[in-house]
């Protein structure tokens, strides 16, 4: 078969990123102009403020990666984009210029879900192998799926309320730390130790994971502790806090892997830049003699080349869509999407 280059876009939160996929598995080129110094000042993403600057940026952007990679739109075999979950108005702005792109040089579209992007990261430059247990770990989701092949899955459970990426971001807020809070919180549980008790996130017998209530344990200590005039060890609470959820994914991702019986399990999603909980994971994994896969840093948090390596598989299936294609803030993995 002779090499696919698939040119993808992503902009469903506050990045607007084009890239040019080779086979699946080759970042020819990557452009991600991200949000984040704007959002900071407001404490998190401002959907009216993300869709306007993917609007001023989408198009600078595409052009840039083709530059980059030294290839014009006629040397492109098909066009992705990331269709959902997301902001609404970002979404919006990559499926229109994609749709545009698609139109005017006559290219295959190709619909991409973001969640099924951040797992395809875990191809560029490796080879995932199948069946797996995949753990989702970003700023909207938490889920443990069961892959018994590339184009089929099992959802086995994800978050009832927060996000693992969201209670990471507020947990900085609660402790003065900017947006967003997840690395931040990384380096200061670095300088602390686990001393502060924390609730117990592996009681339920299931792979549902929750957030909320360490978010409010935390916040209540912080706000006790500022009543009573104590002074609250910040980096002690980062560790104990990191410590507690990074025991709560290895716990429900180790009882994924014993029950199905795989020997491959592959992170992904912006939490997965963690070291402590990429660490972790490792560990779990190597005494269950299991193969863990984490895409490359640059490739947990949003990007473009894991839609065009996501795109790819749909590619392989003959799987298009057509110009009538909308944004879909609020799906799952659509599994339908490969069949
Ligand atoms: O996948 P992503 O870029 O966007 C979504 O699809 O949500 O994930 C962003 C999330 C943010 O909540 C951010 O704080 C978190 O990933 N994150 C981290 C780290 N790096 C990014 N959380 C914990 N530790 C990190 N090192
Ligand atoms: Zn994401």
């Amino acid at each position: 078969m002779k090499d696919v280059y698939i040119l993808a876009i992503e902009s469903s939160c506050d990045e607007t990123s084009a890239s040019i996929i080779k086979n699946g598995n080759t970042d020819i080129s990557t452009v991600i102009n991200t949000q984040i110094a704007t959002h900071k000042l407001y404490g998190g993403v401002v959907p009216e403020v993300a869709s306007r600057l993917h609007l001023e940026n989408i198009t600078l952007v595409i052009d840039e990666c083709l530059k980059k990679a030294n290839m014009s739109m006629e040397n492109i075999d098909a066009v992705a984009v990331t269709y959902g979950p997301g902001l609404l108005g970002s979404l919006l702005v990559g499926v229109e210029a994609a749709k545009t792109l698609s139109y005017i040089y006559n290219k295959p579209l190709i619909k991409v879900n973001h969640m099924m992007g951040h797992i395809c990261a875990n191809n560029i430059n490796q080879k995932l192998e199948y069946p797996l247990v995949s753990l989702v770990v970003s700023g909207g989701h938490t889920d443990l799926i069961y892959m018994e092949n590339e184009s089929a899955f099992t959802y086995l459970g994800s978050t009832l309320d927060d996000a693992i990426g969201e209670c990471f971001d507020k947990v900085a807020r609660i402790l003065s730390m900017p947006y967003p809070g997840g690395p931040n919180v990384e380096k200061l549980a670095l300088e602390g130790k686990s001393t502060y008790p924390m609730p117990d996130l592996l009681k339920d017998d299931n792979y549902s994971f929750s957030f909320s209530g360490i978010k409010s344990h935390v916040n209540n200590l912080v706000h006790n502790a500022n009543q009573r005039g104590e002074e609250i060890n910040k980096a002690d609470l980062a560790c104990s806090f990191q410590n507690a959820v990074t025991n709560a994914l290895v716990g429900k991702t180790k009882k994924a892997i014993e029950k199905y019986k795989v020997k491959n399990f592959a992170m992904c999603g912006g939490v997965a830049a963690n070291s402590f909980i990429r660490n972790n994971l490792k560990e779990m994994c190597d005494s269950l003699d299991v193969k863990m896969y984490v895409p490359e840093k640059k490739y947990c948090t949003d990007n473009a080349a894991m839609i065009g390596a996501a795109a790819y598989i749909l590619y392989k299936n003959n799987k298009f869509t057509d110009l009538s294609l909308n944004a879909k803030p609020n799906i799952q993995i659509d599994f339908n999407d490969f069949k």
